[in-house]
């Protein structure tokens, strides 16, 4: 069992003074504080593994290994397999090159659903491709309360449908989707689907075995890694897909789908971030199965101060998304009462408390919730390295929050 204050010893971040304050870090949404083991282990690949990889000699076999050993973690944390796993610079910039590969056998006639809970990151990259092709753009719509219309994913597929593309988790509202049901509507029609689950994966692993997406696609450094993309991608489907190359490149899968030299360092520090999370689990058994264990730990965590926040909150917050823990996780959009959002997040700055404020990138449900013209909204990011008293901290300073 993980003692949580032990844990954030792992964590120099979490050192940080803003004046006479502690830092209070509830920006895990848009980046989370890295265990001295990733910073040891990013710093470890910069001596032995800057030579490049494929080459006949030692040092070049150093980054051969590390790019090795980062599939092999890849393909734990998502249930997978190692030639299955496509590293790039961040979830944007690989769902802009994969966009554009896709998309090249999509023709007029065709359609894609992009959806209304999603950060922009997995919307305008499809959007921009279908508009190239000349292909239709259909919205999957939301409910009131941030979570996906089910019903409304029913009325924008049919055969022409190419591609599903959809979130796992709100980066902004905390709410889940049901991953499996739109996978399952989407493959009846014979629609491709393709998940962001950079804002699931800090919070629930994302399982490819489980959630049965033919792409899903994360960032580590949301999950305690360094500032890098990974794509798990359903074989086959990777295997019909034309990368954009240059034509030394590697032809093969996953190769081809990542454009010019890797960056070591981070790939090492990904892998320290896969083990970092698997130490969480029971120690007995494989990184797989510790990261199953671990995982638990952390939804468990993150549930109880997910609903000490919900239970203690001040009467001049309103919470805008599901006002329990179900079907959520604890990321929760707020806003103060007759207090811009902005100004919120500034006085919370001010006795070192990080939040974010405005659209968060998911312009579509923020605009939808009727919050783009009015600043956004003040986003509170919980996650497992937070503490009860950081959660009383917030919301003591929370209720003083006055016009
Ligand atoms: C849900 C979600 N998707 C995509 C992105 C974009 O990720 P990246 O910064 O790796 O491009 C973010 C970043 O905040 C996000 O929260």
């Amino acid at each position: 069992m993980v003692d949580a204050m032990e844990l954030r010893k792992r964590f120099p971040a979490l050192e940080r003074m803003v004046g006479d304050h502690r830092a209070l870090y509830l920006d895990g949404p848009a980046g989370t504080q890295v265990p001295q083991s990733v910073i040891d282990a990013v710093a470890n690949a910069m001596v032995e593994s800057v030579s490049n990889v494929g080459g006949g000699f030692d040092a070049s076999r150093d980054s051969d290994r590390v790019v090795a050993d980062a599939r092999e973690a890849g393909a734990d944390f998502f249930d997978a397999q190692p030639d299955e796993i496509v590293f790039g610079a961040n979830m944007t910039t690989i769902t802009f090159a994969f966009s554009r590969a896709v998309s090249a056998t999509w023709k007029k006639g065709d359609a894609i659903v992009v959806s209304g809970l999603d950060h922009d990151a997995n919307v305008t990259p499809w959007v921009r491709a279908a508009q190239e092709r000349d292909v239709e753009v259909r919205f999957v719509e939301i409910h009131e309360d941030a979570t996906l219309d089910h019903s409304s994913l029913e009325g924008v597929l049919d055969e022409s449908v190419r591609l599903v593309a959809v979130t796992g988790c709100s980066n902004t509202f905390g709410t889940m989707v049901d991953v499996p049901a739109v996978v399952a509507a989407a493959h009846a029609d014979g629609a491709r689907v393709y998940v962001d689950a950079v804002h699931r994966a800090p919070h629930v692993r994302p399982v490819a075995t489980s959630l049965g997406a033919d792409a899903i696609i994360s960032s580590a450094y949301k999950f305690h890694g360094p500032h890098l993309g990974v794509m798990r991608g359903n074989p086959e489907w990777l295997e019909e897909i034309e990368a954009v190359k240059v034509r030394p490149a590697p032809t093969e899968v996953p190769g081809r789908f990542e454009t010019g030299s890797l960056p070591f360092p981070l790939l090492a520090g990904f892998s320290a971030s896969i083990d970092h999370l698997a130490s969480l689990g029971d120690p007995d058994g494989t990184r797989r199965e510790r990261l199953t264990t671990g995982y638990d730990w952390i939804r468990d965590r993150e549930d109880m101060l997910g609903q000490l926040f919900l239970d203690t909150l001040p009467d001049n917050v309103a919470i805008i998304g599901p006002p329990t823990m179900d079907g959520r996780v604890s990321t929760f959009a707020v806003s103060v009462q007759d207090v811009a959002p902005d100004v919120v997040a500034r006085m919370l700055a001010d006795v070192g408390i990080f939040v974010w404020a405005g659209h968060n990138y998911a312009v579509e449900p923020i605009r939808r919730l009727g919050y783009l013209d009015t600043g956004g909204l003040v986003r509170i990011g919980i996650t497992h390295l937070n503490t009860e008293d950081e959660i009383t901290r917030l919301n003591t300073v929370l209720e003083r929050i006055k016009p």
